[in-house]
């Protein structure tokens, strides 16, 4: 294991080559002596076992005044959910953002999976300028034929028959929570058992902040500060094909949620044997199958949509965060015979589906769709973990690398911070997930191989950071 003292060096010598330490735009990089640690976090909530560890060093950060007086005016005026991290974001190219001071970071993050064609685009940012030149809202009080167009490629690229838009992964799912209640109701009212009305939800879920989304979010402190929360929601450990089949149950199970692929839990896939029982269980009693791929969904498994590798097909399915390319947008897609169960107002939105954000959509799905787009996809996420795998395999931290595609996680026996800290000191930004014990990454669909290699040279470079916190 390496020592406190080779960490602390490895961090601040011109021989470690931290050679995308802190570049400025101009090309200069700041001299190794300014190289300082600060403390951050990685993801999007305050929690606290995610809080930075007493390893990570605390020293001023290196930023500047204008970043320093930016993070201050923030504190002073936005209501303090998130703990953020210190980069003040100014530009994004591609893979890599810059922050107001020059620094250039490799992005792992994608917005937390959502700018799957990289910052800036040049089809999208096309769709957009066009789109905002000629038409940008209208509300669902009027046809728009972005929508439409929008609707009928999603239709024809997945197993649904209808879609209804939304504005964010946690309205999708709260929508499909609202169909799921209203086709139990519609299909079963003349029979004698009860009316399904409750919901299946797994161990490490995650599915929104709303009240209905944050019922079916397993993580305890999510929903405990905000309790009463939608009540009927039972939670079945993730694989567990024996327990669902036990819960899943006729007149009462309106649906089951499920993540083919777990982001915020920590990168943990569905097995196909698992889905196909849900899918018959479901099936016997009558219950609604709905997959929440929004962080999962679209290209980022190297298929289009992350069912597609189990042979299962969901009644509804939840989309969101890569769909517009970066606008908000989220999407219930659903067969027939659930949208059958809806009728003029039974849900709503003022701004969901809006000619700029669905004609934007319309770019990325083009884009991600093509299958020579998607098999790249797959190839490099086969690389990137095998590029993992080899470089800190053998460091005693590491548990595991997983995941699938461009959706990839590294387990590791202590907590993550430190890690993610030390790479982003050296222009390298992760992401955090599970019990902060494991790095997410999620990079934006078009890295290329090099970028990937660079991505992996710098966290090998900065594992010795982890020995830190084992050893405090
Ligand atoms: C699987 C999943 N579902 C739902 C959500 C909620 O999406 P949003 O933050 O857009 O409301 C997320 C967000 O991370 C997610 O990963």
């Amino acid at each position: 294991m390496a020592s406190l003292q080779s960490f602390c060096a490895a961090t601040v010598s011109p021989a470690t080559d931290l050679r995308r330490l802190f570049r400025l735009e101009t090309g200069k990089g700041l001299p190794i002596s300014r190289v300082q640690f600060h403390t951050f976090y990685s993801c999007l909530i305050a929690d606290e076992k995610q809080m930075p560890s007493p390893a990570a060093p605390t020293r001023k950060p290196p930023l500047s005044a204008k970043s320093l007086d930016l993070i201050e005016r923030e504190k002073r005026v936005l209501v303090g959910t998130y703990a953020r991290t210190p980069v003040v974001c100014a530009r994004g190219e591609g893979c890599k953002l810059y922050d107001v001071d020059g620094r250039e970071y490799l992005d792992m993050t994608a917005g937390i999976a959502v700018n799957s064609l990289g910052h800036g685009d040049v089809d999208w940012l096309k769709a957009v300028m066009e789109q905002a030149n000629t038409l940008t809202h209208v509300s669902n009080v009027y046809y728009s034929e972005p929508q439409v167009i929008l609707a009928e490629n999603l239709v024809e690229c997945s197993f649904a028959d209808r879609v209804f838009f939304t504005n964010s992964g946690t309205e999708a799912n709260e929508a499909a929570i609202k169909f799921a209640r209203k086709f139990q109701r519609f299909s079963h009212s003349s029979e004698e058992a009860p009316i399904s009305t409750d919901f299946i939800a797994f161990s490490n879920s995650f599915h929104g902040r709303t009240m209905g989304a944050l019922a079916l979010t397993s993580k305890e402190n999510y929903r405990l500060p905000f309790e009463p929360v939608m009540p009927g929601v039972k939670f079945i450990e993730y694989g567990n094909i024996e327990e669902a089949k036990k819960a899943i149950v006729f007149g009462k199970t309106a649906a089951v949620f499920v993540e083919p692929i777990q982001g915020e839990g920590g990168i943990h896939s569905a097995t196909k044997e698992f889905l196909q029982a849900l899918r018959k269980a479901c099936d016997d009693a009558s219950s609604l199958l709905i997959f929440d791929e929004v962080q999962c969904g679209l290209g980022r498994t190297g298929r289009l949509w992350a069912y597609e590798a189990c042979d299962v097909v969901p009644d509804i399915m939840t989309l969101a965060k890569p769909l517009a390319g970066g606008l908000p947008i989220g999407a219930v897609l659903t067969s027939e015979k659930v949208a059958a169960a809806i009728n003029y107002g039974d849900h709503g939105s003022t701004f969901a589906g809006s000619p700029l954000v669905c004609h934007a959509a319309l770019a990325v799905l083009k884009k991600i769709g093509d299958p020579s787009f998607l098999e790249a996809v797959a190839k490099k996420g086969l690389r990137f973990k095998e590029l993992l795998t080899r470089k800190l395999g053998k460091n005693p931290h590491v548990k595991e690398v997983r995941g699938l595609g461009l959706i990839v996680g590294i387990e590791f026996d202590v907590g993550a911070a430190p890690l993610v800290d030390a790479c982003r000191a050296s222009g390298l930004l992760l992401l955090t997930a599970g019990k902060g014990n494991v790095i997410r990454m999620v990079p934006p669909l078009i890295i290329s191989v090099e970028e990937l290699e660079e991505a992996s040279d710098i966290l090998e470079m900065c594992l010795p950071a982890l020995d830190v916190a084992a050893v405090l």
